[in-house]
């Protein structure tokens, strides 16, 4: 199997960031998801340089709700990347890294007047997605004796080849504003006191592996963007999301480079800029690409069992992976120890998870796992454990980081105390 160059195999053993993944499931038990840091400074600093070299106003934000470790966004954030925060959860992430508030845009359809205030209250730039949510924003402002600095979410009514459940710019979807009421929009907000509009925002979804719907997506956003420079406002960023893909199938998934992805867009985008005029800075807001693949899941097989097929049964399923369960999204296993034996059968490795869906890969060639062996679950790093739960009362697991040639816990495991630490049992006998 192709290896991405943090991971490789050295005597038959799997190895990430130079470490021997069997060594560290038993050093610190398992589950365990295993991060390597330098891997996503490496996938920053190529993605970032792609765009650059088009365009050297080019600001990087990555979609934290990829990966919520502190120990992330602090690698990230001393790259000089800022953030894409979906919530205030996100938002205090991204501040105790250490971002600057003016490298955040405050994004969500659905944000409550306690994110509002947050928002302004902290000075981050708001991708407004209503123009109710103008309305209450100025508000909020107002109160506040504060301007805020917003964009639109743009609704481009794009198809795009993914999974339909991360399709986010399809006309039918919860997200943005339609491109044709966006003028008025924005005529409402250059109107508003307490508002200033200064950017436009869209994402048109995500794990696309082509690059033609991010150049048409740009065009779309030419379009509004000469709509809003002729009525007077002043484009501080264009913001054309994230959504580059992965080869989550490592011998077959073509996946496009960001040298390929900012071939397609930066002519679009930079002919755009040119006929309006104007000289912004391009934002982008990569998750997936910079984070997904630095990390494994290491899991402990229990037991295997021959039924109509032959399950291998692990130590963790949805409650730390959920994307096969909710996406039917595919990832790569191998068996640690053995990572280049050939395979003698065809194995179907299922979580201890209370739910038939609980299947973390179907069907695969793997060389004979056995009770004890460790598998690895490549390409975990984005939306693995930042989808975890607890479901079933399962602690959720320790994160480890390596970088440098070190390995360190970057999130201990919970305990069975952490499961209950937050209820209380309300006295029925008063
Ligand atoms: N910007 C916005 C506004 C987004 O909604 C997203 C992802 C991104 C950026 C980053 O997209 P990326 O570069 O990571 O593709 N849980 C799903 C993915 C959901 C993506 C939601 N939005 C999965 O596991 O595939």
């Amino acid at each position: 199997m192709r290896l991405p160059s943090h991971l490789g195999i050295e005597h038959g053993r799997l190895r990430i960031g130079g470490h021997d993944c069997t060594t560290l499931a038993e050093i610190y038990g398992t589950p365990l998801y295993v991060t390597d840091l330098d891997r996503i400074a490496g996938n920053f600093r190529r993605f970032h340089a792609a765009l650059a070299a088009h365009y050297p106003q080019t600001q990087m934000l990555f979609a934290a709700k990829a990966n919520g470790n502190l120990a992330v966004i602090r690698t990230l954030a001393a790259e000089g990347a800022g953030a894409d925060v979906f919530s205030a959860g996100e938002l205090e992430l991204a501040l105790r890294a250490g971002m600057k508030p003016e490298r955040l845009l405050f994004n969500g359809s659905s944000k409550s007047p306690t994110d509002l205030a947050l928002a302004v209250e902290t000075g981050v730039r708001v991708s407004v997605d209503s123009l109710e949510e103008l309305r209450q924003l100025d508000a909020v402002a107002a109160e506040a004796g504060k301007t805020a600095g917003i964009a639109f979410r743009v609704n481009p009514a794009l198809e795009v080849p993914t999974h339909p459940k991360i399709a986010t710019g399809l006309k039918t979807s919860k997200f943005g504003i339609p491109a044709e009421e966006i003028t008025a929009a924005y005529a409402e907000a250059l109107a508003s006191e307490h508002v200033e509009p200064v950017g436009i925002h869209c994402h048109i979804g995500s794990q696309i592996l082509e690059v033609e719907p991010f150049a048409r997506a740009a065009e779309v956003m030419n379009g509004v963007a000469g709509e809003v420079t002729d009525l007077g406002v002043d484009l501080d960023f264009i913001d054309i999301g994230g959504g580059l893909g992965i080869p989550y199938h490592h011998d077959t998934d073509a996946a496009p480079t960001p040298e390929e992805y900012a071939a397609a867009v930066m002519p679009v985008f930079l002919r755009g800029i040119r006929e309006c005029g104007i000289d912004p800075s391009l934002w982008v807001e990569p998750g997936r690409w910079l984070v997904g693949d630095s990390s494994v899941l290491l899991v402990r097989v229990n037991s295997v069992k021959r039924a109509h097929r032959t399950f291998v049964n692990v130590d963790a399923g949805f409650n730390l992976l959920v994307r096969p369960a909710m996406y039917d999204a595919y990832h790569e296993v191998l068996v640690a120890g053995r990572a280049d034996a050939a395979a003698d059968g065809t194995y179907t490795v299922a979580g201890p998870i209370c739910e038939t869906g609980d299947l973390l890969a179907q069907d695969r060639g793997l060389p004979a796992p056995q009770a004890g062996d460790t598998i690895a679950v490549l390409d975990v790093g984005a939306y693995g454990f930042a989808m975890s739960s607890q479901y079933n009362s399962r602690p959720r697991c320790a994160e480890v980081a390596v970088t440098g040639g070190k390995h360190a816990i970057m999130r201990r495991a919970e305990s069975f105390d952490d499961i209950t630490a937050t209820m209380e049992t309300p006295d029925r006998t008063a």
